[in-house]
């Protein structure tokens, strides 16, 4: 977190110091955190943090999917409504599933990209995005989405999919029920 020093310094305990900067200064920062790991909660009277209107998916180039938008995320332990960003696991290794915790550095994980293109733009894109991480198996994905791939293609638009989170499917970034055979666990 190298902007708002006076803010954000990982060397300090606590590391955040919400009186570093103004609260406008603060939730800019915030709202670019991808992982959804730092949220802002006003006082102040003033804007918070909007639900965006509707729900975009990245995928990192051999990392995680990102997801924006309005989002439901279930998971063993997990049931956050209301989420506007996070960053999920891909490779299958992350210690804190379904969150990615940068693993897929460690394990130099690979997840090649092909060209989707029948995959067109939705025409209806608002609604909440209800993301569930399946026992030992992958994402289920209830709602509208646009996926774009590393490079900016669209690699899938629509209301329902399951994505590969043990990094093993033939079809990335799609589940292709490897998961069954390659001993994937994930609770
Ligand atoms: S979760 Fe990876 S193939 Fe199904």
């Amino acid at each position: 977190m190298q902007r708002l020093s006076g803010v954000f310094n990982r060397t300090r305990r606590p590391w955040i110091d919400a009186n570093g900067a103004s609260p406008d200064e603060i939730l800019d920062v915030v709202r670019r955190c991808p992982s959804g790991a730092l949220h802002i909660d006003r006082h102040d009277g003033g804007q918070a943090e909007s639900i965006p209107t509707e729900n975009v998916g990245v995928l990192w180039a051999d990392g995680p999917i990102q997801l924006t938008g309005d989002l439901h995320i279930i998971a063993a332990g997990v049931d956050v409504e209301g989420e506007t960003r996070v960053t999920l696991c891909r490779c299958g290794q992350s210690k804190h599933k379904p969150f990615c915790d940068n693993s897929h550095k460690d394990i130099h994980f690979v997840a090649e990209e092909r060209p989707r293109p029948d995959a067109k733009p939705l025409t209806e894109r608002t609604g909440r995005l209800t993301v569930i991480a399946e026992k030992c198996g992958p994402l289920q994905l209830n709602g509208p989405l646009e996926l774009y791939g590393s490079d900016g293609s669209l690699q899938y638009a629509g209301n329902e999919t399951w994505l590969c989170r043990c990094g093993g499917s033939g079809n990335k970034p799609f589940c292709d029920d490897t998961h069954l055979r390659n001993g994937f666990a994930a609770d």
